[in-house]
């Protein structure tokens, strides 16, 4: 979703801030623009489209100025528009600011700033940050010029520059307005804010929206996601929610709030690789490509050093074998692929460790009053660990007294952060829209956390987990064998691409994976898609059958693979084109599917990390077909930070 960069240095801000916007275009967006102090004034340039596109108007200005702020926008409130694109600036264009997250009461403030006498030129709730900042800011500005006269009377004023503030440790006007600003705020932001008044400064605050801050060679940088930042800064400042940051060309500060007055703070930091994911597609047509071809490492990654010594450990978990055992309930907390990871988790929780296992949308967790209790073990599976909808509900589970556990990819996120202890994925970067390699991951860590689970309630002897283990760990090799040869999934690509709609059935395992393949199929080729458990299909869906519909069936070898196979016996008896996803060495699928793509035989249990991987490349595959953007899919973003 939305993004922001921000520089104040000592070389022109222009060409970084839209290095660093390019390197959020992962994250999709449907305008972007950039605010720049150009001598005495600030110059705004905003474009619909691509970041390119504004990189070319760029050019026609010539800006020179070494600190500015720059942002896409994933349009939450008013269409995608120049108008509505930020930076926006205040009734008199000398303050300028980005915000990412929602502001909610934003007609409340709005009807308020008119009567005041301000001018709105968007439809954006973000607007009413920037009249809100100026009103505070004329407010202490007129306070500071009488205290300042008083100073003179008394020959001690001091000059007013943005490096002796910092060295002082005291905040700005800037940040004692922005800080007022925030005070009449309801709902969620990561916000940067420059003036006129004080060349230099940059102004950051937020409240459950991200924001990382680091000092590179030549300037301070500020962004949203540190993808942003890889290769400029070796170390971020993490703001926290409440915390109010400085920036000028040599330095930073934080402050938090005590009481109305902002005292000077030490913000937590974190190291960064210096290796940005994102750049590189190697050899691949897009990223999507590169992300599926990545799972037989990811699943390597992910296991490495877990089952030394003959005993499951996930250290990262925070929670003794005693402590584990007490857990009765658990709570798996999920958007999306990541809540489809979370299905197939829940199959493996109940089964081997034999405790209830609720899985649940993040959006409807957060407003229900679900029975969460200091036994209940919650898991928020994040691919990029700032999901506004996720981190709401690992709050509200917290507060109830639960343990909260993540499973993220993204170091450091707010999700990483927020919960008890974490896993990570290692998946790395992942740049579609359309996540594959991060399933991966999630199925991986979620199978390891069941197992030990198990472990821990006795549930699974020693043996059985080592067993288990080296199954598990031959997917890896399986799923490099599954993308050896794709030539099936292109034929099975070929035959619905025409399709209006498609239906993917599946049962237990099976059923998960059809939700995801549908998702898939959905997100990437706007092809309608549904899912259901196979068992449902009589039960309506079948009325959507004519010849030639699509039907994509998980039919690889299970417990209820005969069952499946009587589902697709139904659809194709009323002219299905049935595609099914079958275990090597089954001839009789071929007598009822009309395309048949195999997968190596595995355990039920593991059969999600690879019976994905072919309805992945036939997502992709129908969507170049159809002449789709396959990494950045209309209407969708990489993070939804915002309810
Ligand atoms: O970052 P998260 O895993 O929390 O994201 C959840 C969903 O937004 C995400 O999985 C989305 O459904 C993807 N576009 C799926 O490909």
């Amino acid at each position: 979703m939305c993004g922001i960069v921000g520089f104040t240095g000592t070389r022109p801000a222009s060409p970084i801030l839209i290095e660093g916007l390019k390197r959020l275009e992962y994250r999709g967006y449907d305008s972007a623009g950039v605010a720049v102090e150009e001598g005495s004034r600030i110059q705004v340039v905003c474009r619909t489209g691509k970041i390119s596109t504004l990189e070319q108007s760029l050019a026609q200005f010539s800006l020179t100025g070494p600190c500015g702020i720059g942002h896409t926008r994933w349009a939450t409130h008013g269409t995608p528009s120049e108008v509505n694109a930020h930076p926006h600036l205040s009734c008199d264009g000398k303050i300028a600011i980005v915000h990412n997250g929602i502001i909610e009461n934003h007609e409340e403030l709005r009807r308020i700033l008119e009567g005041r006498g301000h001018t709105f030129t968007s439809q954006t709730d973000s607007e009413v940050i920037v009249h809100l900042i100026e009103d505070a800011y004329s407010m202490l500005a007129f306070d500071s010029s009488e205290e300042d006269d008083l100073a003179d009377a008394e020959g001690a004023r001091r000059p007013h520059t943005p490096t002796s503030e910092l060295a002082a440790g005291k905040p700005s006007l800037l940040a004692q307005a922005v800080s007022m600003a925030c005070g009449f705020l309801i709902g969620s932001w990561a916000i940067c804010v420059m003036t006129e008044y004080e060349p230099g400064k940059i102004v950051c605050a937020r409240k459950e929206s991200p924001l990382v801050i680091g000092r590179g060679a030549a300037g301070v940088h500020v962004a949203s996601d540190v993808a942003a930042l890889a290769d400029l800064v070796g170390e971020v400042a993490v703001l926290a929610d409440g915390q109010i940051a400085e920036l000028a060309p040599h330095g930073f500060v934080v402050f938090g709030s005590h009481d109305d007055e902002l005292i000077r703070v030490r913000p937590e930091t974190m190291k960064l690789s210096g290796r940005s994911d994102t750049a590189d597609r190697g050899q691949y047509a897009d990223f999507m490509l590169k992300e599926i071809y990545e799972q037989p490492r990811v699943i390597r990654d992910t296991l490495e050093g877990r089952f030394d010594g003959g005993e499951l450990t996930i250290e990262e978990l925070g929670l003794t074998h005693e402590e584990l055992n007490l857990i009765d309930r658990v709570y798996l907390i999920a958007c999306g692929t990541s809540y489809h990871a979370s299905l197939v988790a829940k199959n493996l929780i109940e089964g081997w460790a034999r405790i209830p296992c609720e899985v649940e949308v993040a959006s409807e967790f957060r407003y229900r009053n679900p029975i969460v209790t200091p036994s209940t073990l919650v898991v928020a599976v994040s691919q990029s660990g700032e999901t506004a909808d996720t981190l709401a509900a690992i709050r509200d589970a917290r507060i109830k007294g639960a343990k909260v556990f993540g499973i993220t990819n993204v170091l450091g996120s707010p999700v990483a952060r927020e919960s008890d202890g974490v896993i990570y994925t290692k998946a790395n970067k992942e740049v579609a829209v359309a996540s594959t390699k991060s399933f991966t991951g999630q199925l991986v860590s979620l199978t390891l956390l069941a197992m030990l689970l198990a472990q821990s309630k006795g549930r699974l002897k020693q043996g059985q987990m080592r067993l288990l283990f080296r199954e598990l760990a031959s997917t890896a090799a399986q799923a490099e064998q599954i993308l050896k040869d794709t030539e099936r999934v292109h034929q099975a690509a070929l035959a619905s691409k025409d399709a209006k709609s498609a239906m993917f059935i599946g049962r237990g395992m099976g059923a998960a994976v059809a939700e995801e393949g549908a998702l898939k199929l959905k997100e990437v080729s706007y092809l309608h898609a549904e899912a259901y458990p196979a068992g449902e299909m009589k039960h309506g869906p079948i009325a959507l059958i004519e010849p030639g519909f699509p039907v994509i069936a998980v039919a690889t070898e299970s417990p209820t693979y005969e069952k499946v196979l009587s589902n697709i016996q139904e659809a194709k008896a009323r002219g299905a084109m049935v595609v099914a996803v079958a275990t090597e060495g089954d001839e009789r699928i071929s007598e009822h599917a009309d395309e048949v793509i195999y997968i190596p035989k595995i355990r039920d249990a593991f059969s999600p990390i690879t019976a994905i991987i072919p309805l992945q490349l036939l997502a992709r595959d129908i969507a170049l077909l159809r002449g789709c953007n396959i990494d950045q899919p209309r209407n969708l973003a990489k993070s939804v930070t915002v309810e």
